[in-house]
């Protein structure tokens, strides 16, 4: 009996939580390892379908980086990595396109179909979600990776309210009718920020950002705007969490309320996140009056 009880008890304990986000959106970037192993792509899951039946809106916008570059390498193509970006020639991105739209995110939605929830995958280009132009970082020429310069949500809130939950891959589209490849991150946080999600969630492969990238103990668990500038600029961050933390920046200076970069290795960690008092991982909040400074 005592058993029961206690299950009976986590369930009021997230009570206050359940109400807290009933109808409020929340955008999930997904990557890293927890999107490769079937085991936690199953639990991460199994949270978001537990968080769509509890009255939440969840978006998923996911990555894909690592099956974009087994893919590449199957076929026998180099690719490289200029501060966490990959140089995009013209048939990178068709491969990737066909990678992340084809496979990645109709995968995601047949596991979501599995759990009886109604899915979308859609790609950027889709209702001209992800409007970009390309991406310079100073001198050095990227190819094919596209910066957003505009959101338009309405496809999204379509879907959301109509039950369903988007899957959005990281494609974009120029005026000229270009495709390009938009940094995940970065496709979710203005996704997040330009359908008022109360929540954005980065979930990865590192338990949160570190303030020495080799020693687990240096978890950072809260950031202020005013630190992320400091760990990019003092190089204490490299690779993928570079646009990462400039992605969280960006999202809580467009209003997102709460951004959390969780460890997708930890199986449901999502949903300790979410419903419990523990939080996990690094979590960014705004509200400080550097806010306008540019990184
Ligand atoms: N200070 C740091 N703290 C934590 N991680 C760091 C740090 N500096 C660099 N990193 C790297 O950032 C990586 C996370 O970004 P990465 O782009 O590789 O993953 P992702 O965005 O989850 O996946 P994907 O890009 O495939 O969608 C970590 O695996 C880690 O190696
Ligand atoms: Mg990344």
């Amino acid at each position: 009996m005592e058993k029961y009880i206690s299950k009976a008890k986590v369930l009021i304990e997230a009570l206050p939580y359940f109400k807290a986000f009933n109808d409020k959106i929340v955008v999930i970037k997904y990557g890293g390892s927890a999107m490769i192993d079937d085991h936690l792509k199953s639990a991460v899951l199994e949270d978001i379908v537990l968080m769509r039946y509890i009255g939440m809106k969840p978006v998923i916008v996911h990555g894909g980086g690592k099956e974009i570059s087994t893919t590449l390498e199957r076929l026998g193509k180099k690719t490289d990595f200029i501060q966490g970006y990959r140089v995009t020639d013209e048939e990178t991105m068709e491969i990737a396109e066909m990678v992340l739209s084809g496979k990645v995110g109709k995968n995601i939605v047949r596991h979501l179909h599995v759990h009886g929830v109604n899915a979308v995958g859609i790609s950027g280009k889709d209702g001209g979600i992800l409007k970009c132009c390309k991406k310079s970082i100073g001198d050095i020429d990227v190819g094919l990776v596209g910066e957003v310069t505009d959101v338009n949500p309405k496809l999204i809130m379509t879907l959301l309210e109509d039950g369903f939950i988007p899957v959005i891959s990281p494609i974009g589209i120029n005026k000229e009718g270009e495709t390009f490849n938009v940094n995940a991150d970065q496709a979710a946080s203005s996704i997040a920020g330009a359908v008022n999600a109360e929540k954005l969630v980065f979930l990865t492969d590192v338990p949160g950002v570190l303030g020495d990238k080799n020693d687990l103990s240096s978890l950072m668990s809260t950031l202020s705007l005013r630190e992320i500038q400091l760990l990019i600029k003092e190089k204490q961050v490299e690779g993928g969490m570079i646009p990462k933390l400039q992605c969280c920046y960006q999202a809580v200076i467009d209003g997102v309320k709460k951004v959390h970069i969780l460890d997708g290795r930890v199986e449901h960690s999502l949903l300790l996140e979410m419903f419990t008092n523990d939080g996990i991982g690094t979590m960014v909040e705004g509200g400080e009056q550097d806010e306008k400074m540019v990184i």
